[in-house]
């Protein structure tokens, strides 16, 4: 027998397949940091996977948009798989105007992107994130960054940095250099300053158009800076923008340590939508952004025609879970029973629903094992005792109970199991 071919036996490229002991893991995630959402009054919301490709499409930006797994289905309606779920949730508050405002929801779910799969790029990952919908205030902003940031803590990610920037603080600069029309070309090379040395991402923008003055002069500016630091300059660029991000600022302190917070203006971010703050998300040493987002106004408009100003965050769980090292999480089984015969195995079922009744997980031996084999196959699946329900034990109405890590063995009355 051959088989499929070996590509066949594996998930298809960019994805993963979940085994226990990493769904464990993945479900331990999801316990921590939905209780984290669920403690600032966020509710969990799922939509559907696969969404109107026009919807999908409508503010995702250049990059994302080609990343979009696009069909058609049997009947030609034009599809996609969500790349996120900011859109989703736009798409749904668009139908649902009547709920009461600001809407604070969370989601802990599947999103596709057909990007180039590497280290923890994948084309089918989770996200876990925060949307709050209906606030301008800059103490959504901060609420936001403080959901964020007590997320990271309680994933185990202490040591995280969140660099911020707002999209509004850019196009100023822009305006002050007689550049706002390279704005574009600009966000494009900024995005690449963490990934690429300083000529690359000035060369992207001379290519663009920009003079190399102006290209290097918006990289300089590009630096980071404490959000102390930020509001003065935010405030020569435009007193208006200083005086917000100073409140933001201010808000932040009293719930976060600002010594996590960093001021980038090379944080521009890939998705379309953004119109203010944005953020990305750093753990330790760990490469990539574990996290993202930012406030995105005009996105709600463009779905229901109202205009809806909304923020949030999302954390790639994969990302997280790498940088956090929580990779598996092994769950013992309790109990093991064999027995010798078929007329004991009424005895076994019997222990077994009490045990189970209990809240213990119990397997039955299926009588294809020896006892040498049953028990080394209880050890190897992690089984933490063995019950042997034999003629000699029952005959004397009992169990046999062996603690396979103490490795030591008890009788229990059988009695003890059938009431
Ligand atoms: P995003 O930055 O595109 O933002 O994704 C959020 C996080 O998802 C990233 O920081 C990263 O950890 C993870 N991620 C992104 N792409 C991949 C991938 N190919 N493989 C594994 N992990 C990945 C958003 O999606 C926005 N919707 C966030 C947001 C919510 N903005 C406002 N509200």
């Amino acid at each position: 027998m051959s088989g499929v071919p070996d590509h066949l036996r594996r998930p298809v490229r960019g994805m993963r397949d979940w085994l226990p002991p990493q769904f464990y893991a993945l479900r331990r995630m999801e316990e921590v940091l939905g209780a984290v959402a669920e403690s600032f009054g966020y509710r969990r919301v799922e939509t559907p996977v696969v969404e109107h490709f026009e919807v999908l499409a409508k503010k995702a930006g250049e990059e994302v948009v080609k990343e979009i797994y696009y069909f058609r289905d049997k009947a030609g309606r034009e599809l996609g798989l969500r790349f996120d779920m900011t859109v989703p949730v736009a798409r749904v508050l668009s139908y649902n105007l009547d709920l009461p405002r600001p809407v604070r929801w969370y989601y802990f779910t599947k999103v596709f992107r057909y990007d180039e799969p590497q280290h923890g790029r994948y084309r089918e990952f989770y996200q876990f994130g925060v949307e709050l919908i209906g606030s301008s205030s800059p103490r959504a902003d901060a609420e936001v960054v403080q959901v964020l940031a007590a997320s990271l803590e309680a994933a185990g990610a202490s040591n995280y940095l969140v660099k911020i920037n707002d999209r509004r603080a850019v196009d100023k600069l822009l305006e002050s250099l007689g550049a706002a029309q390279y704005r574009d070309v600009v966000y494009k090379a900024l995005d690449k300053k963490l990934k690429l040395p300083r000529e690359e991402v000035v060369g992207i923008m001379t290519e663009g158009g920009l003079s190399r003055e102006v290209a290097e002069k918006i990289y300089d500016a590009a630096g980071e800076l404490s959000l102390e630091e930020a509001v003065d300059v935010l405030s020569k660029l435009d007193p208006k923008l200083g005086a917000t991000y100073g409140k933001f600022v201010k808000y932040l302190e009293a719930s976060v340590p600002l010594e996590k917070m960093r001021f980038d203006m090379s944080i521009v971010r890939g998705l379309d939508y953004y119109t203010g703050i944005v953020f990305e998300a750093f753990v330790g040493d760990y490469r990539l952004a574990v996290g993202g987002g930012g406030r995105y106004d005009d996105l709600l408009g463009l779905y229901s025609g109202v205009p809806t100003p909304a923020l949030g965050f999302a954390v790639g769980v994969e990302r997280l879970m790498e940088a956090v090292g929580l990779q598996a999480v092994e769950k013992p089984l309790d109990y093991y029973i064999y027995i010798f015969d078929d007329d004991a195995y009424k005895y076994a079922v019997a222990v077994a629903r009490k045990l189970r009744a209990g809240g213990h997980s119990v397997v039955i031996e299926l009588g294809e094992k020896s006892l040498k084999d049953a028990f080394e196959y209880a050890l190897k699946i992690g089984a933490r005792h063995l019950i042997i329900i034999g003629r000699r034990e029952l005959e004397k109405g009992v169990v046999k109970i062996r603690d396979l890590e103490k490795r030591e063995e008890v009788e229990r009355p059988l009695s003890d199991f059938l009431a």
